[in-house]
């Protein structure tokens, strides 16, 4: 459908898949949720698409806010040192908070992440990931939706960037090994 075929090898979860893993989450949510208040907090700038599908599944009534952070450092690992590029606009005191990812690679992101919430005093702080890749079992971190356990392979596609591209791909692929060897 888009022309980013060559850049791409293999489709691993396709648009109809991650619509219908989408819809199963949501009704998780609503049930667990239920007369409770709920924000939601998208890690920017990944998890807009997750957000976007997940906030119209849910039947619940819902806040929405955002964050973005960084890594300190120039790789293109993640370092575990955070730092805050944009902060969220609610005060989370007592709301119930449930952190909208794309991915959790190596978990450092979200571990610091869900610390930082934490000491707002939450009422509670819950994390939803469309994507967990394997390493995420390496960190001590409580996910309580996951969308699909993946391979630890290079993926692009409904978030995920490389160097800023294939976000707006509507399924999740792995990226031909030409384009990053270049
Ligand atoms: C990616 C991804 C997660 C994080 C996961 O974001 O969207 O937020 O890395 O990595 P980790 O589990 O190893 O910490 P990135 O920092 O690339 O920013 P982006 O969302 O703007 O792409
Ligand atoms: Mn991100
Ligand atoms: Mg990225």
């Amino acid at each position: 459908a888009k022309d980013m075929g060559s850049a791409l090898d293999k489709i691993l979860v396709t648009e109809e898949q991650i619509r219908t893993r989408t819809r199963e989450l949501a009704a998780e949510i609503d049930a667990d949720y239920a007369g409770k208040d709920l924000l939601l907090v998208g890690v920017l700038k990944g998890a807009v698409m997750v957000m976007a599908d997940l906030a119209r599944e849910l039947h619940h009534p819902c806040e929405m806010d955002w964050m973005a952070v960084s890594s300190y450092g120039a790789g293109t690992t993640s370092s575990g040192v955070v730092r805050i590029l944009k902060d969220l606009d609610t005060d989370i005191q007592g709301r119930n908070v449930l952190i909208v990812e794309d991915v959790i690679d190596s978990g450092l992101t979200l571990s610091w992440l869900v610390g930082n919430l934490k000491s707002r005093h939450p009422a509670s702080v819950e994390i939803c990931t469309m994507v967990r890749k394997p390493m995420a079992f390496n960190v001590d971190l409580d996910v309580k939706y996951v969308g699909f356990d993946l391979p630890n392979e290079f993926i692009v596609g409904y978030g995920l960037d490389y160097a800023e591209k294939y976000r707006n791909l509507p399924f999740i692929a792995t990226l031909a090994p030409h384009v990053y060897d270049d």
